[in-house]
């Protein structure tokens, strides 16, 4: 058997260990991307691989005898390594048939490579783009200028609130945070029931020294509605209204609220009543005095702006950009529409409604339509500042400040949501138009002066500057390529991209496929696909209510997709590769699941489309939580998975022998994550099914049972 990555002699003198080097690069990265590697923050895409780990992939694969990494005297990763040369691969076509956030794509075309990128959701498609388009930064950063002005003084009235000032002047001041409690009603008394999960907004001022007496936490009053302190200890006693409360505790706990002494679920609730309504508790300004940030509650003026931007939303519904499409059915998406969400514009308060077409309005009239472009950087950055300013943000509130909403990979349901000053204020907050507008620019930058950033054995941060550049010359045809840096991108299907892509023409196949049932794409993307086909109803590719997602290869209940149907989109897709891949090229991706059937899904498609295994190697890949566990609900190891077209297949009599040995040999090798022992199993384990797939005893039950008894062997 020809091993060639993953079980490498032993590192030498002045040598690195690949996987070992690669994990770590990856390890450091994903913590701090918008550092590391600021391209990747141009736009939200969900599980993005590190850049680093496609980099040594591609290297590996396109110089397979190079030692990518040297040793300084000291133990740290020299910066004379190969990794770090600058390469211009001429005649090279890279293809990826799952683009997604376009990792593949930016880390190859950086080499030089000819690239070819596929992906059927268009937001992809959109964000792959623009990470390789070329333009001109100082450019964009004077339109940006422009833009803020005009956008400020269109949205000041509805950022401002009313404060008394030291002298006893009311005074305007500019509005960070609105904050936001879900409230339901007793179907007993009626009421309204708030379903805050603490009426604390802080941990005092001060972040990171706790609450006490010096550093009180503000709390709400939920039976006066004032504001108060807490120094957290005993009640909060409202100096207002002079009542008990506790403000650690729940409105709402396990989906169920009480009130009347009677249970109630929230869900049924919802039911019965209509979706939950929102009540506006408290707002964070910034003192116009001191600067400092601070708390007030709502008052009768605060109020009048929220009934002024609703009756602005309603009296402009036909000209305003609006998200109107309904939400598709689907295992992600279950929590909205079982909230009664139906709409994507349900998530979002008239404010925000005026906030992004004010945003686009200025951007239009700033830009002229023959510098397209430049509109679509900003417009994508405003697409990314929705993922922070809809009504399901919730409040990181020991840190104050913003999370995102896509913190798990799902579509949440917040029950203390917070509004974001949209545009934003200067050097302030997060999430805001202008904070998103400030990444863009940080990313294009690092288009054209790239560099790599590691720590060494000091943990010291060295930087690397680099003489490559990222930036594509886009192209329809391959036809049209060029020596280097050519790219076609197209928002489809995969299983058919040999209908558009010459036989045999590429050379390497680079991806990281749908992983299963983990992430459904498109139903998390159609949340900013709604807003871009309103932003660019121009484009053919927004042109859907929400992303078409028939051929999405995906496990996904609420779509019908089982694991019969993962498995012939994924063998459509690896089969479409096999006839455009050249009969000498690989086909290399990552892969990780906690399931069984999830492995055995891939073992079964490779086959089918007439891939096999021919190696593997474990890195590490997701930021990492506990790294001493082995984890059975997650992997957070990649397996990376290096095939080739099958050549003949073997009919092996007793296919199983061959897989516990290379694990034997392995088995002095200590690896501080436990997940790398399972993954280098599994990966004996791919190579041997794929190479005899046909034989008579390689199923699913063979497979299942193998990995079984490996786990046996582990815990003995
Ligand atoms: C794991 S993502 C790729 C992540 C990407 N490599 C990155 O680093 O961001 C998988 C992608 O496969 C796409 N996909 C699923 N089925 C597809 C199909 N039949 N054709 C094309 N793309 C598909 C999804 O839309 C999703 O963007
Ligand atoms: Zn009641
Ligand atoms: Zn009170």
């Amino acid at each position: 058997m020809n091993l060639i990555w993953g079980r490498q002699p032993k590192p030498n003198m002045g040598k690195l260990d690949f996987t070992a080097t690669v994990s770590k690069l990856a390890q450091d990265e994903l913590g701090k991307r918008q550092h590391y590697r600021p391209v990747y923050s141009l736009h939200k895409y969900w599980a993005r691989r590190a850049g680093s780990q496609f980099r040594s992939i591609l290297l590996r694969t396109l110089l397979p005898d190079s030692t990518l990494f040297l040793q300084d005297e000291d133990g740290s990763l020299s910066v004379k390594s190969k990794y770090f040369d600058n390469f211009d691969f001429k005649n090279k076509v890279i293809l990826d048939p799952f683009m997604g956030g376009g990792t593949t794509l930016i880390e190859s075309n950086r080499l030089g490579c000819n690239v070819i990128g596929w992906d059927l959701n268009p937001l992809s498609w959109w964000i792959t783009r623009e990470g390789l388009k070329v333009i001109d930064v100082d450019i964009l950063q004077k339109y940006t200028d422009e833009v803020f002005e005009v956008a400020q003084n269109e949205l000041d009235e509805f950022y401002k609130t009313e404060i008394e000032n030291s002298n006893g002047d009311l005074v305007k001041a500019d509005v960070m945070h609105f904050f936001w409690f879900r409230e339901a009603k007793c179907e007993v008394c009626e009421k309204e029931v708030s379903l805050h999960s603490r009426t604390i907004l802080n941990k005092g001022l001060k972040r990171n020294i706790g609450i006490s007496s010096e550093n009180p936490a503000t709390t709400v009053c939920l039976r006066c509605g004032d504001l108060g302190e807490w120094n957290g200890f005993g009640d909060f006693d409202c100096k207002s209204c002079n009542s008990k409360s506790d403000p650690l505790s729940k409105g709402v706990s396990s989906g169920s609220f009480e009130c009347c002494g009677k249970k109630q679920k929230v869900v049924e609730n919802v039911k019965k009543y209509g979706r939950l309504k929102e009540r506006l508790v408290a707002i964070e300004y910034i003192d116009p005095d001191t600067k400092q940030r601070l708390y007030k509650s709502p008052s009768k003026d605060d109020l009048r702006i929220i009934k002024q931007c609703k009756s602005l939303v309603e009296a402009n519904k036909n000209k305003l950009a609006i998200p109107n499409s309904k939400i598709p059915k689907g295992d992600s998406s279950k929590r909205w529409l079982n909230h009664q969400y139906e709409r994507y514009v349900d998530v979002f308060s008239d404010r925000q409604i005026l906030a992004v077409n004010s945003i686009l309005e200025s951007i239009k009239s700033v830009i002229p339509i023959d510098d397209i472009e430049y509109r679509y950087s900003l417009i994508t950055a405003l697409s990314n500042s929705l993922e922070y300013n809809n009504m399901m943000v919730p409040y990181n509130y020991p840190h104050r400040k913003l999370h995102h909403l896509f913190t798990h990979h799902a579509l949440p349901i917040t029950m203390m949501p917070v509004e974001n000053n949209l545009l934003g204020i200067e050097g302030k907050g997060a999430g805001t138009f202008r904070n998103c507008v400030a990444r863009y620019l940080k990313g294009k930058k690092y288009c054209n002066s790239p560099f790599d950033k590691y720590k060494n054995a000091q943990n010291k941060l060295v930087s690397v500057d680099s003489d490559e550049r990222i930036g594509a010359t886009f192209v329809d045809d391959i036809a049209q390529f060029g020596d280097s840096n050519a790219s076609i991108l197209r928002c489809g299907d995969s299983t058919r991209l040999h209908e558009h892509v010459p036989e045999k023409s590429v050379d390497y196949v680079i991806t990281d496929p749908p992983y299963y049932d983990s992430i459904h794409y498109s139903e998390l993307a159609n949340f900013f696909y709604v807003w871009m086909k309103e932003f660019c109803p121009e484009v053919d590719f927004f042109s859907r209510e929400t992303i078409d997602s028939t051929k999405e290869a995906i496990v996904n209940k609420g779509h019908n997709k089982g694991a019969k149907e993962y498995t012939d989109l994924m063998a459509g897709v690896f089969s479409s590769c096999h006839k455009v891949l050249k009969d000498n090229g690989k086909l290399v991706f990552t892969f990780h699941h906690k399931k069984i059937e999830a492995w055995w899904t891939i073992a079964e498609s490779l086959s089918r489309a007439g891939f096999c295994v021919v190696d593997t190697f474990a890195v590490e890949s997701e930021y990492k939580v506990n790294p001493h566990i082995r984890n059975k609900e997650t992997l957070d190891m990649d397996l990376v998975l290096i095939c080739e077209k099958i050549q003949s297949t073997e009919e092996s009599p007793n296919p199983s022998k061959n897989i516990f040995t290379p694990l034997e040999e392995m088995a002095s090798e200590k690896h501080t994550n436990p997940n790398w022992h399972y993954l280098q199993f599994i990966g004996s384990l791919l190579r041997e099914t794929t190479r005899c797939y046909n034989s008579s005893v390689v199923n699913y039950k063979w497979f299942e049972d193998l990995i079984n008894q490996f786990n046996i062997k582990q815990t003995v």
